[in-house]
């Protein structure tokens, strides 16, 4: 029971690594709020957390939108009466495409979702944060948010920010105790990568570290989990 008590926000909890993520922190006794769009995923997703013995609030909410933002998070608030660790985890990736073909409607929805979304997400919780003088914020990245890899210009593009707002954070926050972190989670098969690589559940562990105190001195920090315990899907 590693986080025991704590309240953790993790977006686009439905499926795939948020999840996971929120199942195997239900199993380490916090409590959990979980968002995305798909009503119908959160609430299933949800149900196997309760099934954990532990509390679960699912909100549905688009990241990228900012009034639903704040109400998401005064729902938690007022459910749990704080937030220990936030999660930016929901994310989207387009086909890939070289950039003289993307869609510049499709690079503009990359960027609301994987970099508005973790900054309107982040903006809300941090006054409850600050005022509490703790919290861990973990945002998750990818190894395309770390080297070049043609025709991904757009994700990638999301992914080296998200990388910057989270050193850039970690600067900034580290005097109310809050730290912030990247994680890489490796080759994941969820929707996103079309079901192939490693199990969602195999890659969880570098997240749980992060938000415990055994990580007391990390922040700004970009952490992989694919060395972990990866296990390819069968
Ligand atoms: N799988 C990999 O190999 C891999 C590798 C590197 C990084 N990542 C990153 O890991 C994170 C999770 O991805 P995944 O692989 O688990 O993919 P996934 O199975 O497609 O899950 C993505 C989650 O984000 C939610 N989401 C997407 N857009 C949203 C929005 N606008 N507002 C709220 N929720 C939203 C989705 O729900 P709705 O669509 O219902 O909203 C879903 O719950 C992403 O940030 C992704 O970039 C994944």
């Amino acid at each position: 029971m590693k986080l025991k008590d704590k309240v953790a926000l993790i977006t686009g909890g439905g499926r795939g690594i948020g999840k996971a993520v929120a199942l195997d922190y239900a199993r380490e006794g916090a409590k959990i709020a979980i968002c995305s769009r798909t009503g119908a995923e959160i609430e299933t997703a949800a149900k196997e957390i309760k099934a954990l013995g532990t509390e679960c609030l699912a909100v549905e909410c688009d990241v990228s939108l900012e009034e639903p933002v704040s109400k998401l998070v005064e729902k938690v608030q007022e459910r749990f009466g704080r937030i220990d660790v936030l999660i930016n985890n929901a994310g989207v990736m387009i086909r890939p495409a070289p950039v003289a073909e993307t869609e510049v409607k499709k690079w503009d929805y990359t960027m609301a979702v994987n970099l508005r979304g973790p900054f309107l997400v982040t903006k809300a919780v941090l006054p409850l944060m600050m005022r509490r003088k703790s919290g861990a914020i973990i945002n998750v990245s990818s190894s395309i948010g770390r080297g070049a890899y043609a025709n991904f210009a757009a994700y990638a593009t999301s992914k080296w920010g998200i990388e910057g707002f989270t050193q850039t954070l970690a600067a900034e926050v580290g005097s109310y105790n809050i730290r912030v972190n990247s994680v890489e989670p490796g080759y994941v098969a969820t929707k996103l990568t079309g079901y192939r690589g490693s199990t969602p559940e195999s890659v969880t562990g570098v997240f749980v570290f992060l938000a415990t105190d055994e990580s007391g001195g990390i922040t700004g920090r970009m952490l992989s989990s694919s060395g972990w315990k990866s296990e390819l899907k069968k």
